[in-house]
């Protein structure tokens, strides 16, 4: 069946993560493959609206699959968000036969697209954020590699928190969501997990379990703490949410926490399996839309499959946690009596 697109672009948005480029392959590929031109457009919207572009062909995403990062550079753009800035976009889309463009990036992307499609281009949004914080879908790529990241930096703290029977206290990403604090904290047995969307007590939440657990001859602690833990923006930038509970663990219980502030390490590395594939699987059913003639979707994991559902409706869908791995952590701490 003949594509409803003739040229479209690709890029990519907001904080990178492990698997863009894989999806950014795919697009590529699947468009080759659907017979359908293909645009790169550098450092996001900013580079729609500075015409930065490149023609794009199976050379141009060889040997990214494994790379973490994006080629194609990515950025926040506040010009984007006015209207002489969306008509700048709109132009360079006129100027070079863009009839298409796949944002991959967060809510935030989506609502960039949303703008877009109001001149008539058809947009499809594909869901690339670590903090896996877009309510619409499970899933969002570079999830699982940033989890596997942090993990694999709290086992090796928990050798020398145990040699030296010490209290570390984990910061890691999420922005003000806590499904990456929620997961790895299941993946590493912590002793606390302090997320934004529970309302947490200090005393309850966190030293009355590193006091139960030292009672249970535990002599050292595991205490993950979301960087938006707090809801306070204002902590989340300083001190910043694990020294800020540190401190209130030195108040109260007198002991010295050491604090990882594990930061951007979690949005770097090669994409896992799991990001591989499944941006892989965005990456075509983007295009797909796009050539069946779907404007104004973003791309879903939902119950193992890939699906893509109404941008608007998309972004009324509020960000949760997982539940079943919310009340699996909760039985898991809770034990601790
Ligand atoms: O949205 C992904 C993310 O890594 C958040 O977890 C984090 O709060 C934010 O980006 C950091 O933004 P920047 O890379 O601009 O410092």
């Amino acid at each position: 069946m003949a594509s409803a697109v003739k040229r479209i672009g690709v890029l990519t948005s907001g904080g990178d993560s492990p698997g863009m480029n894989a999806a950014v392959r795919a697009v590529v590929r699947t468009a080759m493959f659907r017979g359908i031109d293909v645009i790169g457009i550098r450092r996001g919207w900013n580079g729609l609206i500075s015409g930065d572009v490149l023609r794009m062909d199976a050379q141009s995403v060889a040997h990214i699959i494994n790379r973490g990062g994006t080629i194609l550079y990515t950025a926040r753009s506040d010009e984007f968000r006015t209207e002489a800035g969306q008509k700048k976009a709109v132009a360079t889309c006129k100027l070079l036969g863009i009839d298409g463009v796949v944002a991959i990036g967060g809510d935030g992307t989506f609502r960039g697209c949303l703008a877009l499609s109001k001149h008539g281009i058809f947009v499809v949004g594909i869901p690339g954020t670590i903090d896996n914080d877009i309510g619409c879908t499970h899933y969002s790529i570079g999830y699982d590699t940033a989890a596997n990241t942090a993990i694999e930096a709290i086992d090796r703290l928990r050798d020398t928190m145990q040699s030296h029977e010490r209290c570390s206290v984990v910061e890691v990403m999420g922005h003000r969501a806590g499904n990456l604090a929620l997961y790895v904290g299941i993946a590493t047995g912590a002793t606390v997990v302090l997320v934004p969307e529970h309302q947490w007590d200090f005393k309850k939440d966190v030293a009355e379990r590193i006091r139960a657990a030292r009672l249970n001859n535990h002599t050292h602690f595991m205490i993950i703490v979301a960087e938006g833990a707090f809801n306070d923006d204002a902590i989340m930038k300083n001190p910043g949410s694990g020294n800020m509970v540190a401190q209130m663990i030195r108040d109260e219980l007198g002991i010295e926490p050491r604090v990882t502030v594990l930061g951007h390490i979690q949005r770097g590395g090669a994409p896992n399996a799991r990001d591989r594939v499944t941006a892989t699987r965005m990456g075509y059913w983007a295009v797909e839309c796009l050539a069946a003639g779907k404007t104004n979707r973003v791309v879903c994991h939902q119950g193992g499959t890939i699906c893509d559902m109404d941008m608007d409706e998309a972004l009324a869908v509020p960000h949760a946690l997982n539940a079943s791995e919310d009340r699996v952590l909760e039985a898991m701490i809770g034990s601790e009596r």
